[in-house]
């Protein structure tokens, strides 16, 4: 079973770790087979399950129950949990939440920003609650943002983004979750930190590496990101299995061969 120390320890040791987005229980218990690391049930579900265009209009209730359904599904892998949009604004509302998604089987709460969340990430880690802050292109401010677009260009940006990472893990954030920024502020983010950090479109020089399941399977609505490799297709996967795609996932993150230069922004 992986856990919190198993990610410490495959940071120290240079060990590459895999995370996939999961919603069900049929793909959780796929990802066992595949021993994928991580596995986050994140709030993208509003888009690639529930059709929106966007992530935030997802409940608390949407997550807790997508969040118990891979959970008993899935023996192996760390489980991450989204707080979606507005769920974790006010203090009390944050616990309650939390609490929700961590008895419906989450081990780790996700929550989207910067220094701001300080006081939330402390409080919950007294409270056994650890968490994974999400900065860079954050979805849940897509409105603030104008669109979905590379953050962290610049020095002014990229040394905001640095000084965040370092106020929340020093409050106690027990992983950081990168997006869409410049794989160079990446990796100084990855070495200037204790906590593991996985990236998305954030080059190859994190810790690990999360994508959404739907995408890496070669569903996608509209554009494909820079950032997303089909292993549905790719002729290494000589299956053309789902199964196959997952495995082939994993041995490309642990090997290194992805992300390459291609999927990365500078
Ligand atoms: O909700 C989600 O799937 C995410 C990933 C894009 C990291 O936050």
């Amino acid at each position: 079973m992986t856990t919190l120390t198993t990610l410490k320890k495959f940071k120290k040791d240079g060990t590459k770790f895999t995370c996939l987005t999961c919603y069900d229980a049929m793909f959780a218990r796929m990802m066992d087979k595949a021993q994928i690391d991580t596995i986050l049930i994140g709030d993208s579900l509003g888009m690639v399950v529930q059709g929106h265009d966007s992530t935030l209009p997802v409940s608390v209730d949407d997550m807790a129950y997508h969040t118990a359904n891979v959970a008993r599904s899935n023996e192996q892998a760390l489980i991450l949990a989204d707080l979606p949009f507005m769920s974790y604004t006010i203090l009390s509302d944050a616990i309650a939440n939390s609490r929700k998604l961590m008895q419906a089987g989450a081990h780790v709460i996700k929550i989207e920003g910067g220094r701001e969340l300080c006081e939330l990430v402390t409080t919950l880690a007294q409270a056994g609650t650890p968490t994974c802050v999400h900065l860079g292109l954050t979805p849940q401010s897509v409105n603030v943002f104008g669109g979905y677009k590379v953050q962290g260009r610049g020095d002014e940006a990229a040394n905001k983004l640095l000084d965040d990472v370092k106020a929340v893990v020093e409050a106690g954030a027990a992983l950081i979750l990168l997006e869409c920024v410049p794989a160079d502020l990446a990796k100084m983010v990855t070495q200037a930190v204790s906590v593991p950090v996985i990236g998305i479109g954030a080059g190859a020089d994190t810790d690990g590496q999360v994508l959404v399941m739907h995408d890496m399977l070669g569903m996608v609505h509209g554009r494909v990101p820079r950032f997303v490799h089909d292993f549905l297709t790719d002729e290494r996967n000589t299956e053309h299995s789902i199964a196959g795609a997952f495995a082939l996932y994993q041995q490309s993150v642990r090997e290194g061969s992805f992300p390459s230069e291609q999927h990365k922004f500078s």
